[in-house]
């Protein structure tokens, strides 16, 4: 079975990926991480070095290799993969299930006022800034995560109901 999962930044999407992966006994992949291990750098390197365009070259590259190995995973996606190159329709015909991890916008804050600083793209938001762009940003990529198979929501569950919860839904 191939499992994806959507979300925006601190969405949970490798936490709940990994204890998902666990539970399935298969394996688990995170597109970030291919990303880093392939380019031998980190993200925010990349960013800064080569530019966003270059990462959503890359980030569509390596996410066609993964969708179409032959091996069962749960990949959890960058919070951008599904706005870019068709990628959400791509995942949508290559693996068996997409889920969005659908999170309220003052609980993203909440995590990720804490985690912005490996976070291009947030890094340098002021901190009272930051619902403002989340809302906005989120308003552009929910036409991309609202396509998922299933809507996952997120807020006040820990992740051991919220793995519960993806297995209930699959076959
Ligand atoms: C991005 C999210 C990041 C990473 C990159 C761009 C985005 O992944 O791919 O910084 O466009 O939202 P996480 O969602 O795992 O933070």
């Amino acid at each position: 079975m191939k499992i994806v999962l959507v979300g925006y930044m601190g969405s949970g999407k490798t936490t709940i990926g990994k204890l998902l992966a666990k539970k399935l006994k298969i394996s688990f992949l995170d597109l970030d991480e291919v990303i880093e291990e392939r380019l031998e750098d980190s993200i925010s390197n990349i960013f800064n070095g080569k530019g966003e365009i270059f990462f959503r070259k890359k980030e569509h590259e390596y996410l066609n290799d993964v969708l179409s190995q032959k091996n069962n995973f749960i990949l959890s996606t960058g919070g951008g993969t599904p706005c870019y190159s068709g990628n959400m329709d791509t995942m949508l015909e290559l693996a068996d299930y997409v889920f969005y991890l659908k999170i309220s916008i003052p609980g993203l804050v909440k995590r990720l006022i804490f985690e912005k600083e490996h976070r291009p793209l947030i890094k340098n938001i002021d901190d009272g800034d930051l619902p403002e762009f989340i809302g906005k940003h989120l308003f552009e990529r929910n036409n991309f995560y609202l396509k998922a198979n299933h809507i996952i929501e997120c807020d006040n569950k820990d992740p051991e109901a919220l793995v519960a919860e993806i297995q209930g839904l699959l076959a």
